[in-house]
């Protein structure tokens, strides 16, 4: 018995195993450190790769979206215009009439421009990007005065003529709006212009609105 214990409390042996204890564990813990450490790293050599791609998803993504809108008809969605420029320029009170108007279209083209969804189909082409809304102001004033006859069932509504429900204020503020919203740009249409137009468009025939396919015809026949 006293042998024994004697020997386990030998100073020297008890001295080599307290030093085992203690090396063991602590080289297990700087080893780990080290695996630690490298993970880490990886981790954040990783993150880095990772932030341009997770920063261009979200800026690749609107574009599809007005993509996927645009082509059900004739409305082509030209170069996205600019998102800056144009409206700066812009009368503000002019905008607000304009945005004020806007009401009466948006129940076919959306608050958004893009055109009310109804179930797969549109209610309205989308205003984004129209080539008819962007280009000489006679064009979108023939459309909003005479409306656009009903030929197909491209769009689930149509477009009667508004010319009774805007004065030549509202008619040209809501073309002004419609033209420099929604990334659209595109100078602004002036109460001359929407005057004008009314009174030259008075003779045409279309009770049930101008066919698409005569729109820039009509126009450059009372240039
Ligand atoms: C009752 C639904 C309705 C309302 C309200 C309406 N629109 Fe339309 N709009 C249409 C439809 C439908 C078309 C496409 C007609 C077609 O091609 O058959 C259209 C076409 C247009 C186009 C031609 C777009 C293109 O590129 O094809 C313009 C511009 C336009 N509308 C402007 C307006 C403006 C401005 C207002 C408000 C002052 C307005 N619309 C109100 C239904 C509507």
């Amino acid at each position: 018995m006293s042998a024994e214990s004697s020997d386990s409390k030998n100073p020297i042996l008890s001295g080599i195993g307290n030093v085992f204890l203690f090396l063991v564990p602590v080289s297990l813990i700087v080893m780990m450190g080290i695996v630690g450490v490298s993970f880490i790293g990886g981790m954040k050599g990783k993150k880095v790769e990772d932030a341009p791609v997770a920063a261009v998803a979200p800026a690749a993504a609107p574009a599809p979206a007005n993509n996927a809108v645009a082509p059900a008809a004739g409305t082509e969605v030209a170069s996205a215009p600019a998102p800056s420029g144009g409206s700066a320029a812009i009368d503000p009170e002019l905008m607000a009439l304009g945005k004020a108007s806007y009401a009466m279209c948006a129940a076919c083209h959306g608050p958004d421009g893009a055109g009310i969804k109804v179930g797969p189909a549109l209610m309205a082409p989308s205003l984004i990007g129209s080539k008819i809304l962007l280009g000489d102001p006679d064009l979108s004033l023939l459309v909003t005065l005479k409306g656009i006859a009903k030929e197909n069932m491209d769009y689930m509504g149509m477009m009667a003529s508004l010319a009774a429900g805007l004065d030549d204020q509202k008619l040209a503020a809501v073309l002004t709006y419609t033209r420099n919203e929604w990334g659209n740009s595109a100078p602004p249409v002036t109460v001359e212009q929407a005057a004008a137009a009314r009174a030259k468009y008075a003779v045409v025939n279309a009770p049930a609105g101008v066919k698409r396919g005569e729109i820039e015809a009509i126009v450059n026949a009372h240039k």
